[in-house]
């Protein structure tokens, strides 16, 4: 039985930290030998934000090297950048006459950008839901591993596969944002306010970039207090968020370990930030290193971009000729 398809895009803006990996890369290892993936990075849509074009090459390089870094591997899955898809951009104009101005406007990610950046409200701003649909039909695919923030773009995707498959007949499946259960976990920030994220206080996100001394200063930066004074009481969250990155990294007898000494309150939250500041060099260096390794290897990323767009652009191909008879346009056959 032919596998079923999986598309996801990655931005190619920032550097990528442990909340990517434990909430997309982590997930993508895990599909590669069940579905038929393809993974792209989205750098046509990062031109809505002006990026230097200098910048381009190296954002681009330095996501596929993070990636098949965290063990993305390029010989299972087709890894490629969006701009390589030409037939991309066709289904993205075909379906933009299919999108409504006022549709668009209502999408909250376009109002915050709107709220943040009012001087720089582009066309190409208000159509990135169109965009995505195209990036996810154009190899009619299923499921869309996508973090929360996505999920209305998806139903978006949904509701112009159906227009389209409604006026021309059916030719797309309705995307479904893909559900990893429990494994979704959360990586709270260091400051215990909230997740790790690219962009709000980079002294508490743990980057997959970051050298070990780095690392260590972050992790000893940890929001804790004078440690508990009552027998198994309850945690404060940003106590919880420690032992919760203790969780993703340490051994199960180091977590033990904390645990039973936070419940008899004889706990010292600078041998535990130690603990975890080496924990986590151990998670993050081999990452790390093999990124570095990977990057500084040019031809190597050029092959895995090369191989991974001829791989999607036989799928793309397949597709917009389909399109282009669904809806008249076919003049020499
Ligand atoms: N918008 C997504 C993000 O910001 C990236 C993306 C672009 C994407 N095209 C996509 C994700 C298609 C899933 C499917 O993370």
């Amino acid at each position: 039985m032919s596998k079923e398809i999986v598309v996801s895009g990655i931005r190619s803006t920032g550097y990528l930290h442990l909340g990517n990996y434990f909430g997309a890369m982590r997930n993508y290892v895990k599909m590669q030998d069940d579905y038929n993936c393809y993974f792209f990075v989205a750098d046509y849509h990062s031109l809505t934000t002006h990026p230097d074009p200098k910048d381009l090459r190296a954002n681009v390089y330095r996501v596929v090297a993070e990636n098949v870094a965290c063990g993305l591997d390029p010989n299972k899955v087709a890894l490629y950048a969006q701009s390589d898809i030409p037939e991309i951009p066709e289904l993205y104009l075909m379906l933009n006459m299919l999108a409504y101005k006022g549709e668009l406007e209502k999408v909250p990610t376009f109002k915050d950008k709107v709220r943040l950046n009012p001087d720089n409200v582009n066309a190409g701003l208000l159509t990135y839901p169109v965009l995505m649909t195209a990036d996810i039909l154009i190899h009619k695919a299923a499921h869309v591993p996508v973090g929360k923030d996505q999920e209305q773009h998806i139903e978006m995707a949904r509701n112009f596969a159906q227009r389209f498959n409604h006026r021309y007949g059916d030719l797309f499946p309705e995307p479904f944002p893909f559900n990893f259960g429990d494994t979704l976990v959360k990586v709270p920030s260091l400051d215990g306010n909230g997740k790790m994220s690219k962009s709000e206080n980079l002294n508490a996100t743990l980057f997959l970039a970051d050298d070990d001394d780095t690392i260590r200063k972050k992790v000893m930066k940890a929001k804790t207090d004078s440690g508990p004074t009552e027998m198994n009481s309850e945690m404060p969250e940003y106590i919880q968020n420690v032992f919760q990155l203790l969780n993703l990294v340490s051994s199960k007898e180091t977590i033990d370990t904390f645990t039973n000494t936070y419940n008899d309150c004889t706990i010292r939250y600078g041998d535990l930030k130690k603990q975890l500041a080496e924990d986590m060099v151990a998670f993050i260096a081999p990452i790390r290193e093999r990124a570095q390794a990977l990057q500084a290897d040019e031809s190597q990323i050029q092959k895995i971009l090369k191989e991974g767009a001829e791989k999607a652009r036989e799928s793309a191909a397949k597709t917009i000729a389909e399109a282009r008879k669904a809806i008249g346009i076919s003049y020499y056959g």
